[in-house]
């Protein structure tokens, strides 16, 4: 992309307030406003046409992958992929190098890494737009779209109560940054030694967000609007039988569900493990919207698309 002003998107925090809040409105219209078309078709003004992004993936994916393919066909542009096993990324190639290269190629480019310093030399390197599509440290993209699931399902942001169990990961780090952009509050229960890194803790509280560590997953369930976990094992961990008999007491299960709002519904941003950290129950279950949360990936991706582009305010 030459001569227009681009964004890169690395972190909800970085973009702010003011982006998100754009991002989850363009979201809402656009899915409204493509309601019955074939999932291929382009909107109406397909803003991106003729725009490829690439699509950079150091570790596995289904939704990510899909939803941004699909989402720039929306928009009417494509994409490419590429992984490390088959691209030169994969025999050592520098990131700065790739950064480069993609550049003169490809209009944008979205990467899945695991060392988050991957992502921002990607950025400092690029000259075209940047979009972290998860990393160790974080998953932004995610959070827009459990966001946009909230608001469907007839939440404000402000003042929800939001309640976390598991591991203290990459996810749970982006909802701490949304925490604090839009001052909702999120009790946190994680084993010891499981808890999110204290900056993410930290930062939300700044942006005016309750935060509660607690060991405890009753004492987080209560009177929550919102119940959400993740796998307790992400990729690139191990799968150490020592974690898993720690996050055992902090499976969402219909006792724990039953602490919440009666009308609370369950996020999980999947690939899910039941019987682990969800019960079949719950995660089958009434107050369940994973799949809802699931196809809202492409409704946020498309609006992130955007507002990276500049072709969005806030
Ligand atoms: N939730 C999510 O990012 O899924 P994938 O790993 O399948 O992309
Ligand atoms: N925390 C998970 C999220 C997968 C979408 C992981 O990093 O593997």
């Amino acid at each position: 992309m030459t001569g227009a002003a681009f964004r890169h998107f690395l972190d909800l925090g970085d973009a702010g307030g003011d982006a998100v809040a754009a991002m989850l409105n363009d979201a809402i219209d656009r899915k409204a406003a493509r309601a019955g078309l074939p999932k291929g078709a382009p909107d109406a003004d397909a803003p991106l046409k003729g725009r490829v992004l690439a699509l950079v993936f150091e570790k596995n994916s289904t939704r990510t992958r899909v939803s941004f393919d699909i989402a720039m066909r929306q928009l009417g542009g494509s994409v490419l992929l590429l992984d490390s096993a088959s691209s030169q990324l994969g025999r050592g190639e520098t990131v700065a190098d790739t950064a480069r290269v993609l550049s003169r190629m490809v209009d944008g480019i979205m990467l899945r890494t695991d060392d988050h310093a991957k992502i921002a030399e990607m950025a400092c390197h690029a000259s075209v737009p940047v979009i972290n599509g998860l990393t160790d440290q974080s998953h932004p993209c995610q959070i827009v779209a459990d966001l946009l699931t909230v608001i469907e399902h007839g939440k404000a942001l402000p003042g929800l109560e939001v309640a976390w169990f598991g591991d203290g990961n990459n996810v749970l780090h982006s909802i701490l940054e949304a925490a604090g952009l839009f001052k909702f509050n999120v009790r946190v229960a994680t084993p010891a030694g499981y808890e999110p890194d204290r900056a993410f803790v930290d930062g939300a509280r700044a942006g005016g967000a309750n935060v509660t560590l607690t060991q405890d997953a009753g004492e987080a369930a209560r009177g929550a609007d919102v119940i959400v976990t993740d796998t307790w094992i992400s990729m690139g961990q191990a799968d150490a039988a020592e974690k898993r008999a720690a996050m055992a007491p902090y499976r969402v299960d219909a006792a724990l569900m039953a602490l919440a709002k009666p009308n609370a519904i369950f996020l999980h941003c999947l690939p899910a493990h039941v019987g682990d950290e969800v019960s079949a129950e719950v995660f089958e279950g009434p107050q369940s919207v994973v799949f809802d949360e699931a196809e809202n990936r492409i409704h946020a991706q498309k609006s992130v698309l955007l507002w990276a582009f500049g072709q969005l305010g806030g």
